[in-house]
């Protein structure tokens, strides 16, 4: 029993409430940052969630350069640009500011100033692991949506439109020093966004837990973030401006990324080429994969999934386990269907004859090979087809 050593670790400080990002000149001394790049996208850069952290860097004076072209499923091209910038302005540190895409970004720029090598050899899957030696200057993150939970993440996601998949670069040297988490910058979310992006924090906390890892602390966050998801996702979902529900979807999110130290499951396979091949939103493709990858798990996750259903409040007592866990898959279905996601693929733009190719690239991302019942590729496809 317990023979194997293992380490657990949540390094990332998190500074959360109201009004947080008035601090920022203030992390940025505490990690020793004088020159940082901001990272950002062009919808953040004209909101006032960028005005806010502007005008903190102002108030005090701060040196601050802007990269602002980050694209949704950020790619290569996006690194290596602002990757120029922070070189030619000595930068020191890095300032992620938006949704996943800026913050992985962001990421992949601190370890881009380190190593000269193309970033697709930092890829996990070639090894890129060892190669990523650090430590990278500082990085600090200030998500504005509540999803990705990247800002107390150590791996960022890219899109290498020369080998046509993403590229998934990890390091415990990625994990942001500080994240700032203020529900303020949220409430400008659009609906659909905020409810693909929680559904993202969902799947999280879903796959991470029942992933066949042991880190019980990661499930016992996870537990409790999907708790919160269930509570408030709908709410920040129907009022954006609804500043409790937007404060518990952040910590909600910043749980499910620090539950997926743990790993992941089929679901997120399924997701990531449908963003690459069709540009679908991560956690849409999430949302729209997860039933079809619950109905496949449910023999394997019967005890997750019965104490799910529990979470959505269902009357399961007194039911079977098998039951009870068929059911939180109903349960999931509905919730996704009160947040105004429209099911299935076809309605989405996924033609039916690319599934086939689709399985064969969910088949090399690697999530799913912690998924709670191993998957082919044949297995996947049908996944797909479910879900179409
Ligand atoms: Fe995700």
């Amino acid at each position: 029993m317990f023979e194997e050593i293992r380490a657990f670790s949540f390094p990332t400080r998190i500074l959360f409430g109201c009004g947080a990002v008035r601090r920022l000149p203030q992390c940025l001394q505490e990690v020793g940052v004088r020159q940082p790049l901001l990272v950002t996208d062009p919808g953040v850069r004209a909101t006032p969630a960028f005005d806010s952290v502007a005008s903190a860097l102002d108030r005090a004076a701060v040196q601050c350069r802007v990269f602002a072209g980050v694209h949704p499923n950020p790619s290569e091209d996006d690194v290596l640009e602002a990757a120029q910038l922070y070189q030619s302005a000595a930068c020191d540190g890095v300032i992620g500011l938006g949704g996943g895409s800026a913050l992985d970004v962001a990421k992949a720029v601190v370890a881009k100033a380190r190593h000269s090598e193309p970033l697709s050899e930092l890829d996990a899957q070639a090894g890129g692991y060892e190669r990523m030696t650090g430590p990278y200057d500082p990085i600090l993150a200030i998500p504005t949506t509540a999803g990705t939970g990247s800002e107390v993440g150590r791996s960022s996601v890219i899109t290498s439109h020369r080998l046509g998949r993403k590229i998934i670069i990890f390091s415990p040297w990625l994990m942001p020093k500080q994240a700032i988490l203020d529900p303020e910058l949220t409430v400008g979310l659009l609906p659909a966004l905020t409810a693909a992006t929680g559904m993202d924090a969902f799947t999280h906390c879903l796959e991470s837990w029942t992933c066949p890892v042991f880190h019980p602390l990661c499930d016992a966050i996870a537990i409790h973030g999907l708790e919160l998801i269930v509570r408030y996702l709908e709410r920040a979902t129907r009022d954006g401006r609804d500043l409790e529900a937007r404060g518990y979807m952040q910590v909600a999110a910043a749980m499910g990324a620090v539950a997926f130290q743990k790993d992941l499951g089929a679901a997120h396979s399924l997701a990531h080429p449908l963003s690459t091949e069709f540009g679908l939103n991560h956690g849409l493709a999430n949302a729209l994969c997860l039933p079809a990858v619950m109905r496949f798990n449910l023999d394997a996750a019967t005890p997750h999934y019965a104490r799910l259903a529990v979470i959505f409040g269902a009357p399961v007592h007194g039911m079977a386990p098998a039951e009870a866990a068929a059911r939180a898959v109903t349960e999931v279905e509905a919730f996704i269907d009160r947040l105004g996601i429209a099911g299935g693929l076809r309605r989405h733009g996924v033609p039916r004859e690319s599934l086939e190719a689709l399985a064969g690239k969910a088949f090399e991302d690697p999530c799913h090979r912690t998924n709670i019942r191993p998957c082919t590729q044949a297995d996947l496809l049908r996944l797909y087809e479910e879900n179409w």
